[in-house]
């Protein structure tokens, strides 16, 4: 795959690498000295994008910390109505009003605690619709050697985007994110050439779906216990667009060494 093809033309060539914090750190106070660590590194970097996805009470003061558009804050989650009665729910347009400009989608996490494949495609609608980022998670718990996995995460796909319309594509992000690779329970990594597989699928996948030119166009982000150690080989050889970052995230030596690498590949 050559690079000019392979890359979005709204990042360039430009590596995307985004931090997911889970529910961490405890305090406001932490999250703004991490945030500043890692901004400080990031302004720097021409050819990377970086974004911090913190839990949702950190996004505003975060997000009055960012100044130019290297290092941006998004969130890891948003509600598919536009407001209501839907108590602990957060909307797009709520989340735009405090400059959140990505929303992850669809966290294996997530899907753990109940969120259906209905729900997925229903946030990713309305996420495109209002012009926000979105990066949707897809990935299988175990593999197989009949390539049942790879069944299931096209299907994760074809689920989440069924009713988006080719022109939103623009703001779609995929992160292949394989759940025995992620967290410090992992079973075992995942390999660059893991990550290339589905990548392949996941563009298949969309050049079914939509078109050719699309499946080159979305970049595709790996996850899963992504560190300062294994970024070049996921971003080199894995040819990743960029990475989904967990608890490296939260160590801004270790995330900014992320940051340097994928800048200088
Ligand atoms: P990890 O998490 O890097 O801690 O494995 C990745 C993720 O769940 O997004």
């Amino acid at each position: 795959m050559s690079k000019i093809i392979k890359n979005n033309i709204s990042y360039g060539m430009k590596k995307l690498i985004v931090g997911n914090w889970k529910m961490a750190p405890d305090t406001l106070k932490q999250a703004e000295a991490t945030f500043l660590a890692i901004k400080k590194k990031a302004s720097n970097l021409r050819n990377v994008q970086t974004v911090i996805c913190p839990p949702i009470v950190y996004v505003e003061t975060l997000a009055w910390h960012v100044s130019g558009h290297r290092c941006v804050v998004g969130a890891q989650n948003v509600f598919y109505e536009k407001g209501g009665a839907f108590t602990g729910e957060i909307s797009v347009k709520q989340l735009a009003s405090v400059k959140a400009s990505y929303a992850i989608i669809g966290h294996s996490e997530h899907r753990a605690m109940g969120e259906t494949d209905e729900e997925i495609s229903k946030k990713v609608i309305v996420a495109l619709k209002e012009k926000m980022k979105v990066i949707l998670c897809v990935g299988e718990s175990k593999r197989d050697d009949h390539g049942e996995y790879t069944r299931f995460i096209a299907e994760q796909i074809k689920s989440a985007l069924a009713q988006v319309k080719k022109p939103q594509l623009v703001n779609l992000v995929i992160a292949y994110e394989p759940i025995w690779a992620i967290g410090k329970d992992a079973d075992h990594p995942a390999t660059p050439a893991d990550a290339l597989e589905v990548s392949i699928l996941i563009r298949k996948v969309i050049a079914d779906m939509f078109s050719k030119k699309d499946a080159f166009s979305i970049p595709v982000l790996y996850g899963g216990s992504a560190d300062d150690k294994n970024a070049k080989g996921f971003l080199s050889e894995g040819e990743a667009d960029g990475l989904l970052v967990g608890r490296a995230s939260l160590n801004p030596k270790k995330f900014n060494a992320i940051l340097e690498t994928a800048n200088n590949i």
